[in-house]
């Protein structure tokens, strides 16, 4: 690093704040709404500042400011006399896709809610000194008002940057039918899965305030996704995970082919006492590591043979500095958990191999993303050790499907 890059990194926070305080008073909406009253002609500072009922000087300096960051674009006044805050203001396309009220893909949650951290980034330097963390609260279930704040953040980072579209197309979840959504906030990743995979059932836990800010997120769904979900109220620490729900649940060609063996209906839904997918999003960075190996063999004895969990976190090099997003991401959650950091592959690899785990790979950000995938395989699941499953659950009263794989009578 030089010494222009360092400049620019200690007045980094300049830029944040700038955005921040644009967006607790909603300047790029007034400014959307008055450009729009005008038919698209730049809008003067005085006329943002009426609106937003701010300061007008302050407010002309804040929006030059924007201008300055690309996120307005201002057009000087034609009048080579006129005063110099007589130029008018337009917002820039980044700004109408995500930081308008009725945009695309708004991202002023996840902006607002990273405002209310700025009290705990300025006690850094003390958290250095003494530890962590800052928040002394539950991070999640204090105050409903934060936790609506936070589950809203994430919702709006997963739908401006894409994450769950990108990743409901990019995973093949081939033929699961149960996915189990760990911590699953506001339901992002599960209606999106649910929305590209027609036959998926998800069943989400989370904590209790938390599934509040949930429940509306469902809500807004189509009746064809949400009905496909189910919200469980668990602590993944301390609770028992709920099993799925015993529907018909095995993957088709399955089902055809212990058909064709024999196999009695009624046995059909035993073989599905487990998920096919545990999907584990931004959640192993919130617990420290004996809470993630204890998670690791949890989410093994709650899925089937051959089922997988995938893993969405930032993920870091064994030198745990690398990607950068991760290694600051760790002194977040220094700021706001008791033992949460990043962690690195071979770390998270080493728990789920503990726990039972097989084929643990990983994949490495893929733009839009910031973040990793690991996905980790429990042992089993092929038709085989599925048919000695069911023998197993059978016991005498199947010996119809039993003589058929022996060609013995039971
Ligand atoms: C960082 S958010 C991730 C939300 C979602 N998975 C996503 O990626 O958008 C962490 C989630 O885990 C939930 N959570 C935290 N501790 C939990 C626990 N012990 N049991 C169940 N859920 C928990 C929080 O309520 C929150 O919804």
């Amino acid at each position: 690093m030089d010494w222009t890059a360092l400049m620019d990194l200690h007045g980094a926070y300049e830029r944040s704040r700038v955005l921040h305080a644009a967006v607790a008073h909603d300047l790029f909406t007034h400014v959307a709404a008055l450009e729009g009253q005008s038919g698209g002609l730049p809008v003067p500072g005085t006329a943002v500042a009426a609106a937003a009922g701010t300061d007008p000087r302050a407010t002309e300096l804040v929006l030059n400011a924007l201008a300055a960051l690309g996120l307005l674009q201002k057009s000087a006044p034609e009048d080579p006399e006129a005063p110099l805050d007589s130029g008018g203001f337009n917002t820039a396309p980044v700004a109408q896709r995500h930081l308008v009220d009725g945009c695309d893909a708004d991202f002023r949650p996840f902006i607002r809610f990273d405002m209310d951290s700025w009290t705990h980034w300025e006690l850094l330097p003390d958290v250095l000194e003494e530890g962590g963390p800052a928040m002394k609260d539950h991070m999640y279930q204090s105050d409903p008002e934060a936790t609506r704040r936070f589950i809203d953040a994430m919702e709006s980072i997963g739908q401006a940057r894409g994450d769950a579209r990108v990743l409901a197309d990019r995973i093949d979840l081939g033929r699961a039918v149960h996915l189990l959504d760990v911590g699953g906030g506001a339901a992002t990743y599960s209606l999106a899965f649910l929305s590209a995979n027609k036959h998926l059932h998800a069943t989400l836990i989370d904590l209790p305030n938390t599934l509040e800010v949930t429940h509306d997120h469902v809500a807004k769904a189509p009746l064809g996704v949400r009905e496909r979900i189910r919200l469980v109220a668990c602590d993944y620490n301390n609770d028992d995970i709920p099993r799925p729900p015993k529907t018909s649940s095995l993957p088709d060609a399955l089902v055809k082919d212990l058909k064709k063996l024999g196999m009695d209906d009624n046995l059909l839904p035993k073989l599905s006492e487990g998920y096919d997918i545990a999907w584990v999003s931004n959640i192993l960075h919130g617990e420290d590591e004996e809470e993630n190996k204890a998670l690791a063999r949890r989410l093994f004895s709650v899925l089937r043979p051959g089922g997988r969990v995938i893993i969405k976190d930032h993920i870091l090099d064994p030198t745990l500095t690398e990607p950068q997003v991760g290694a600051l991401f760790a002194v977040n959650m220094l700021l706001f958990t008791k033992g949460g950091r990043n962690y690195g592959f071979d770390e998270v690899r080493r728990w789920y191999e503990d726990a039972g785990f097989v084929d643990i790979t990983e994949q490495p950000p893929k733009a839009p993303l910031t973040s990793s995938l690991v996905v980790a395989r429990k042992p089993g699941g092929g038709l085989q050790e599925e048919l000695s499953r069911a023998m197993k659950l059978a016991g005498e009263g199947v010996s119809g499907f039993v003589k058929s794989l022996t060609g013995r009578s039971g």
